[in-house]
């Protein structure tokens, strides 16, 4: 993709439907009882890959009109798929569906491309082992392919979780569904919550509050409709742009912003962002509303450690809003931004450095040195196959004062298909309604 530095944004947008909630629409429905029309699904290349999959299973999905159909009649009908399944590039689908498949009566075996099979798996293997789970991975247990010898007979237990992670809580909440007795979840740390309140919403018996998650297993989930929001973690890129450039006014309508998500905007705000939350109201048991965000002078802030799971996907955006903020931006103990799509903080700092960012990574912290007259440099950079460094590229490229190329950006359709086009949208329709 190549970039060319640009002076404003101005405009009004709608970003993709939220991946997380997308992965969690198909799966939740797959196995519930009904029929739920799906409304806003995000077809990127990893929501693509969890239904693949649970086709593969046999559960019967229509296409309709952009739109998605599951006719779900729980996990005893689906079937023992007769080849690999192949999650690609997605975290999301390969932790997630290996808790369902934990409880099936069949075996599968989960696989992804290197990067998925380079990723820790251990953090799953390990609690649904706990819960009596055949699942067995490669480097002892640690890593995928991941090979599972379904057990309908689970027990609910009560599990500590090592990194505050919603991939393993939604995996360890789905077996749970199929286990004897309670399951229970104490995280270190609070993070997305759209598994309990799809399950909720569905009809489970759940209780959830902030790092604490407990499921009795004594009611059917019974299938509903669900719009998907958009998605929070796209908007950030378009939210940071219009911050960072001169005479910038953007609105993004129907967004995402679930508590476990939206802290990007409360620290963006406290850079000084100007950002209007409007029009908020609740969709399927899931905040929404509209983002007004206009050019700002920011300034640097620090983010603890602590806070870190709140923003995980938002950090390669967040750096971008640091280069131009005036002073020092610290990011605490990010060690989990090593195992997603990229080591992120070193794609992030070898990248950045080379448009000029005045960056540095010491131990697992980030450190900034902004500036408010940034001005991008040129030449190329290159996105390590990860759709959010290719997108923060994006965003930063757009400061500079040439060319930007950033190779092998594709891999932004794992995530935002159509995300070159919003661009180009901000900068030729100036009109907000
Ligand atoms: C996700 C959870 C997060 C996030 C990922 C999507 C989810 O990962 O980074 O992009 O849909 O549950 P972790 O669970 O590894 O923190």
């Amino acid at each position: 993709m190549e970039i060319h530095g640009i002076n404003s944004i101005k405009g009004e947008i709608k970003i993709p439907g939220d991946k997380s909630i997308s992965h969690r629409s198909l799966i939740i429905s797959s196995i519930a009882d009904g029929n739920a029309v799906i409304e806003n699904f995000l077809f990127c290349e990893d929501c693509l890959k969890t239904l693949n999959i649970l086709e593969r299973l046999r559960v019967k999905i229509e296409k309709i009109n952009g739109n998605l159909i599951v006719h779900g009649s729980g996990i005893e009908n689906y079937c023992e798929p007769d080849d690999i399944l192949y999650t690609g590039n997605s975290g999301t689908t390969i932790r997630i569906m290996s808790g369902v498949l934990s409880a099936s009566n069949f075996m599968s075996v989960l696989s992804g491309d290197s990067s998925i099979n380079n990723r820790p798996m251990g953090r799953i293997i390990k609690p649904l082992r706990e819960m009596g789970a055949k699942i067995y991975g490669r480097e002892n247990n640690s890593k995928a392919p991941i090979v599972i010898f379904g057990n309908p007979f689970l027990e609910g237990k009560k599990i500590k979780l090592e990194v505050p992670s919603a991939q393993v809580k939604s995996a360890i909440l789905l077996a749970g569904l199929y286990a004897r007795g309670v399951t229970e979840i104490i995280s270190p740390g609070i993070s997305r919550d759209h598994t309990e309140r799809m399950l909720e919403y569905f009809g489970a018996n759940i209780i959830y509050k902030g790092e604490h998650v407990r499921l009795i297993p004594d009611r059917k989930l019974v299938a509903r409709n669900i719009f998907i929001p958009g998605d929070i973690s796209s908007a950030a890129y378009f939210i940071v742009a219009t911050l960072i450039l001169k005479n910038s006014h953007t609105l993004i309508k129907d967004a995402g912003i679930n508590p476990t998500r939206s802290y990007i905007i409360e620290l963006l705000k406290k850079m000084g962002g100007k950002i209007i939350i409007k029009n908020e109201r609740i969709v399927n048991n899931e905040p929404m509303a509209d983002i007004e965000t206009f050019s700002s002078r920011l300034k640097s802030i620090e983010v603890k450690k602590e806070e870190i799971p709140l923003i995980i996907d938002e950090i390669p955006a967040l750096c971008v809003a640091a280069a131009v903020a005036e002073g020092t931006t610290i990011i605490k103990g990010a060690e989990e931004l090593r195992y997603k799509e990229s080591d992120r903080i070193e794609s992030i700092v070898s990248q950045f450095k080379k448009l000029n960012v005045d960056i540095d990574e010491k131990h697992n912290d980030i450190i900034i040195n902004g500036n408010p007259e940034f001005r991008a440099g040129e030449g190329e950079v290159k996105s390590f196959g990860d759709h959010r460094i290719a997108m923060s590229l994006s965003i930063l490229s757009l400061l500079s004062g040439g060319n930007v190329t950033i190779l092998d950006s594709d891999c932004i359709n794992v995530s935002f298909p159509g995300f070159e086009y919003s661009i180009k949208k901000l900068i030729y329709d100036k009109n907000i309604r």
